[in-house]
């Protein structure tokens, strides 16, 4: 099988490289990655030589790249990671969002639908659903309620992903999954970022009083459950993919300071958490929490790595990759963290 993976130089694409090429061992694995600031070729180096592994750098939105590249390859299966990712940054500017997130796809579809691929995963997110209160779970029936132009822009995606399977048969299936954490995350993120900080001696900026609610996803099930969607997933179908772990921001910040205390690390320099004005205002979910039991019936996924076994293992990989932490960071982190945290950060 020959596989497209876009946006594999990123967190949850670089992982789900690495889990392919350790479980099929007969799979060739085509990246296409146009290097945005998320994207780092650091974090593939040691499947570099690899003859099952090749990268492309090109942008999907490329219509004439991606129509040659699928005319080349002759790709039997795409999963379609590339995106701009981070709901901070799509306050601050849409359009790379609209470009990457919708035109992009909307491009692969098109290439998808005439070189005839077997199968067409959409790597989308629960962010489409909206937000929940103090109760509830969203399931795949769930209306698609979307409040940053992030959102808005994956859940787009995922209607043209619909009308593709509708209008032409390509053989879309969707993932939606809640926030990940783990080894290569960009430091925008919560956790990183508030890694980082800890370790620089800089102050952790929680957004409000810190009281919304993620369901955190260790991104190896993650990567476990789209890869068993790849291979037996129903076409034209949307799989929730979640941690059934929910948290509040400030337990997942203090458990973090926790685990560096632990290591001894900050104990000259205990972290100092700033409740600042939240950057997202009415855009900011309160809550999300998703039903899986669709995976789980249809497919036996759950999801096996603990919250406290997990953090503390991507903790202790941001402290033995600090140097890769410093290498992602460019000029532009710089002026991105001024524009979000201002004199707060
Ligand atoms: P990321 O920001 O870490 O990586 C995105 C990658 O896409 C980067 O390597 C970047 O260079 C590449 N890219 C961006 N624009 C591109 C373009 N036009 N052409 C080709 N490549 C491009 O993102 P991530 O956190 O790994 O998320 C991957 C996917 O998973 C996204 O579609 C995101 O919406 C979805 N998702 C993420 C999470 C999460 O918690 N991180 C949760 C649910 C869904
Ligand atoms: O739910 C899935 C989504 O999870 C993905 O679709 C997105 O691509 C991914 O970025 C993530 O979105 P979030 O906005 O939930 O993740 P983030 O890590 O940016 O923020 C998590 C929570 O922490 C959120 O409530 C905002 C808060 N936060 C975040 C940062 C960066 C802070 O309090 N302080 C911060 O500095």
């Amino acid at each position: 099988m020959k596989i497209l993976i876009t946006g594999g130089c990123g967190f949850i694409g670089s992982n789900f490289i690495h889990y392919v090429l350790r479980h099929h061992e007969d799979w060739q694995v085509v990246n296409l990655d146009k290097l945005t600031y998320a994207g780092n070729l650091a974090n593939l180096k040691d499947v570099e030589g690899d003859p099952r592994y090749k990268f492309v750098k090109g942008d999907i939105a490329d219509r004439e790249l991606v129509s040659r590249l699928f005319q080349e390859e002759k790709f039997d299966a795409v999963v379609n990671f590339a995106a701009e990712s981070h709901v901070d940054r799509s306050i601050l500017d849409p359009s790379p969002f609209i470009e990457t997130n919708v035109k992009g796809t909307q491009v692969l579809l098109e290439a998808a639908r005439q070189y005839k691929v077997e199968r067409f995963i959409q790597i989308s997110t629960d962010e489409v659903y909206g937000s929940l209160g103090e109760t509830g779970k969203f399931t795949e029936e769930s209306p698609l309620q979307p409040n940053s132009p992030y959102a808005a822009s994956k859940a787009a995606a995922d209607l043209l992903c619909r009308a593709y399977y509708k209008a032409y048969g390509v053989p879309v299936i969707i993932t939606r999954s809640s926030n990940n954490y783990g080894p290569y995350q960009f430091p925008e993120k919560l956790i990183p970022l508030m890694i980082r900080n800890a370790l620089a001696g800089k102050e952790l900026p929680v957004y409000g009083e810190g009281k919304n609610v993620r369901d955190w996803l260790y991104v190896e099930d993650n990567c476990r459950a789209i890869d068993l969607v790849l291979e037996r997933g129903r076409v034209g179908e949307v799989y929730n993919i979640g941690g059934n772990c929910e948290k509040r921001n400030i337990e997942v910040v203090n458990a973090i300071c926790e685990i560096l205390k632990n290591h001894h690390l900050t104990q000259h320099l205990t972290p100092k958490i700033r409740f600042i004005k939240d950057p997202r205002g009415a855009a900011h979910d309160y809550r999300y929490a998703l039903d899986c039991s669709k995976i789980k019936s249809a497919l036996g996924w759950e999801p096996q790595v603990s919250f406290e076994h997990g953090l503390k293992r991507t903790v202790e990989w941001y402290l033995a990759n600090q140097a890769w932490m410093e290498s992602v960071i460019t000029g532009e982190y710089q002026e991105y963290y001024q524009k979000v945290y201002g004199a707060n950060g």
